[in-house]
């Protein structure tokens, strides 16, 4: 039978049966009589200890080869892992050039280093450790929608709207090698997707609760720590919905239901991440975890701002957008627990959030959540369902033509709702430590850069 590393780890009983094993050579360890090998696939951070005896020693059993062992899994006497495998038979199925391979045996080379090779660091225990937590954050997130009663659905990629308004689109087009009769493949402009929130409205419209979980595309010209050109989006749309507070308690939920599930699917993996990528964070995490989200409005965080003695890059003001700088200060200063703000300038946000009608200083029901570490991790708002209020929105943004199918939802049928969106490699950074948000996805793309 072949059995994966995982399994043949976890294996309760010695049937005396001949299984065989496929992976990755991480160790070769000869001794007089014995050969130890260590391999791997993927399925663990944990190799599986293979014992030969020294006739199998070999110059292509390397670290980096392929192979595939064939043998009995027997209880180990050491006290390391709890099965080993005697080898019967080895079969190198790739060899690896150690002289050219860019990892060396026992080496823990820094993340920076790894990144130059999207090829094949998936390979190291970091990356593996990393991308299996990715996995199982995706799996917890469909889950608690599951759980709560959502429906996934499927936003689409190619749309002929700009969602947040930002002007951040790459636009589609066919390549110049295909001869189109019409000037235009889709008869308007199209774009890949920067938000797939409109979507999630129209059908919040009909299911009540919806999500999607997809990617997201944005030309940011910016080669930050936490912006990506695609990267992956949790967004979820409740309809009858109607105040921050309830909307709040949804993406705390999310958070910390999805955030639990990953600690005890993968505790390995995170504990990797946790000890040797980012020490101190298991504790930052389970700080987080253990207390209630903070809320305070645009408004207070600016005074907050404003009478901290730090030396800002840009000055706090009301009317202006915080900064990472800002985000960063605030999360300090409510103790590194999570914080909701709440409230934000009517001016700096996009048409379809609900208007407060607080008088001269006008805000929308937006809400931010900032998080220690990343800064900003969701974005989200109750939205303008009122068929007027929309209607004049429109028309100051100059976009009454463009929505005419939006404002029609607030004509049949309409009800508050809102929803929010959640920066799915910021959540992994979040909760992993990671600093470098090129680290959690497998093959990062951003300005100047789309390799592989
Ligand atoms: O705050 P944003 O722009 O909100 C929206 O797009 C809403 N339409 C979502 C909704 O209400 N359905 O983006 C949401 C989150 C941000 O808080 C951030 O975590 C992440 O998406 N994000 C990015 N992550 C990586 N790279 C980028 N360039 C990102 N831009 C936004
Ligand atoms: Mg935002």
């Amino acid at each position: 039978a072949r059995l994966s590393v995982r399994d043949a780890l976890g294996a309760q009983s010695t049937s005396g049966e001949r299984v065989k094993v496929q992976g990755w050579i991480r160790s070769v360890r000869s001794q007089k009589e014995v050969l130890f090998l260590h391999i791997n696939d993927g399925s663990s951070l944990e190799s599986l200890q293979v014992v030969a005896d020294s006739s199998f020693d070999n110059r292509e059993l390397a670290f980096g080869s392929s192979v595939e062992v064939q043998g009995q899994l027997v209880k180990s006497p050491s006290k390391k892992q709890n099965m080993e495998l005697k080898a019967e038979k080895i079969e190198v199925v790739g060899n690896c050039d150690a002289t050219a391979f860019p990892f060396k045996y026992k080496e823990r080379h820094p993340l920076e280093y790894l990144r130059q090779y999207p090829h094949l660091r998936c390979r190291t225990n970091a990356l593996g450790s990393i991308l299996r937590v990715r996995s199982e954050a995706t799996a917890a997130i469909h889950s608690f929608f599951k759980d709560n009663g959502f429906v996934h659905i499927h936003t689409p990629i190619i749309t002929s709207n700009d969602c947040e308004g930002a002007g951040q689109l790459f636009q589609v087009e066919p390549s110049s090698k295909i001869k189109m009769p019409e000037e235009n493949f889709f008869n308007v402009p199209a774009f890949l997707t920067v938000s797939g929130q409109l979507h999630l409205e129209v059908m919040s419209g009909a299911f009540t609760q919806v999500f999607t979980f997809g990617p997201t595309f944005r030309a940011e010209n910016s080669q930050s720590r936490r912006h990506l050109a695609e990267f992956y989006m949790v967004e979820a749309e409740i309809s009858f919905v109607e105040s921050l507070q309830d909307l709040m308690q949804v993406m705390e939920g999310l958070f910390k239901t999805a955030t639990m599930m990953v600690l005890s699917n993968c505790p390995e993996d995170v504990e990797l991440c946790h000890k040797f990528i980012a020490p101190g964070q298991k504790e930052r995490l389970e700080h987080m975890l253990k207390n209630n989200f903070l809320i305070i409005s645009y408004t207070e965080a600016v005074e907050i701002l404003k009478q901290s003695s730090q030396n800002f890059t840009f000055t706090p003001e009301w009317g202006v957008d915080l900064h990472t700088e800002h985000e960063k200060y605030l999360v300090k200063h409510c103790g590194n627990i999570p914080v909701f703000v709440i409230n934000y300038p009517l001016a700096l946000k996009p048409f379809y959030m609900r208007d407060n009608e607080d008088g001269p200083q006008h805000t929308v029901a937006a809400v931010d959540l900032l998080v220690p570490g990343v800064g900003e991790l969701f974005g989200g708002s109750l939205r303008e369902e009122r068929y007027h209020f929309l209607e004049q929105q429109l028309a100051r943004s100059g976009l009454t033509e463009t929505y005419q199918w939006y404002l029609d939802l607030r004509r049949f049928g309409s009800v508050p709702h809102g929803g929010f969106g959640m920066g799915f490699e910021r959540y992994l950074q979040c909760i992993l430590g990671i600093d470098n948000i090129k680290d959690v996805i497998p093959f990062p793309r951003f300005t100047h850069s789309c390799i592989l």
